[in-house]
């Protein structure tokens, strides 16, 4: 399935032409409600994150989402026809080569992602150039990967803190910029270096978690924000609103009703 074309449509083009202008929102969304709530809320960008693992599937971290998965979020996020710019995550080993990249890239296309995003730098430059000379447009993902905290110990840590790190996140992002990536996400960076970065590219949008208010755009997994997830809140999220509160309320409400029946 493929979204479908309307005049009001943001795309890979109008978002990226945001760069050093208004600052982008944007959320991550899983299913079709919410890509329809969120899209009537004006949010102009919606990622089909594989933080679904956790907030929706109930896995420990990420690693454990299939491609599948994440075609069937997509397909259900696209039913919607938001809008908004819909993005999916390539997830977990999906693109250890250039041909699995594009293989299992189009299957997240076809599905109606209008542009895939996969974690690391450098090391996957030959997957990146090799989808973008497809024609599929190409998100980053720099700074904490959550795709890899299991082998790094299974702590979300924060990156960017030595010279070492700052350099390494500088050439990747100066890299990925120079491929033609047109957004990166940046994960738990420093704030001055996700600062630099912000500065350093002037055409690939940098849109920040957890680096502070130096970034292009900002995103949050949409659960964080709507307390949707009350079982873990990550600390940089100040939740707008308790729905897992008013969910236990509206039910506990109709139970006691039953009762009286
Ligand atoms: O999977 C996800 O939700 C993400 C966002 C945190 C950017 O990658």
């Amino acid at each position: 399935m493929s979204v479908e074309a309307r005049s009001d449509k943001h795309t890979v083009h109008s978002i990226a032409a945001l760069k050093g202008g208004a600052k982008l929102a944007a959320l991550t969304a899983y299913d079709y409600p919410s890509a329809r709530l969120l899209d009537e809320a004006g949010v102009p960008f919606l990622l089909v994150g594989d933080s679904l693992g956790m907030v929706v599937l109930g896995h420990p971290d990420t690693t454990h989402v299939t491609l599948d998965d994440m075609v069937h979020h997509t397909r259900a996020v696209a039913r919607a026809r938001p809008r908004a710019l819909v993005g999916a995550d390539l997830p977990y080993r999906s693109y250890d080569t250039p041909a699995d990249a594009v293989a299992n890239a189009r299957r997240l296309v076809e599905a109606g992602a209008e542009f895939v995003k996969a974690e690391g730098g450098v090391e996957i430059l030959p997957q990146i150039k090799a989808l973008l000379a497809t024609g599929i447009p190409f998100c980053g993902h720099l700074g904490m990967l959550p795709q890899h905290v299991v082998e790094e110990g299974g702590k979300y840590r924060i990156k960017g803190r030595d010279e070492d790190g700052r350099n390494r996140l500088l050439r990747d992002a100066v890299a990925l910029e120079a491929a033609g990536v047109f957004a990166c996400v940046l994960e738990l960076v420093t704030p001055p270096v996700a600062l630099e970065i912000t500065q350093s590219c002037s055409r690939m949008l940098t849109i920040g978690i957890g680096s502070g208010d130096g970034c292009d755009g900002q995103i949050l997994v949409t659960p964080d924000l709507v307390g949707a997830f009350p079982w873990f809140t990550p600390r940089f999220v100040t939740p707008k609103a308790q729905t897992g509160e008013t969910i236990r309320y509206a039910v506990k409400d109709w139970m006691n009703d039953l009762e009286k029946r």
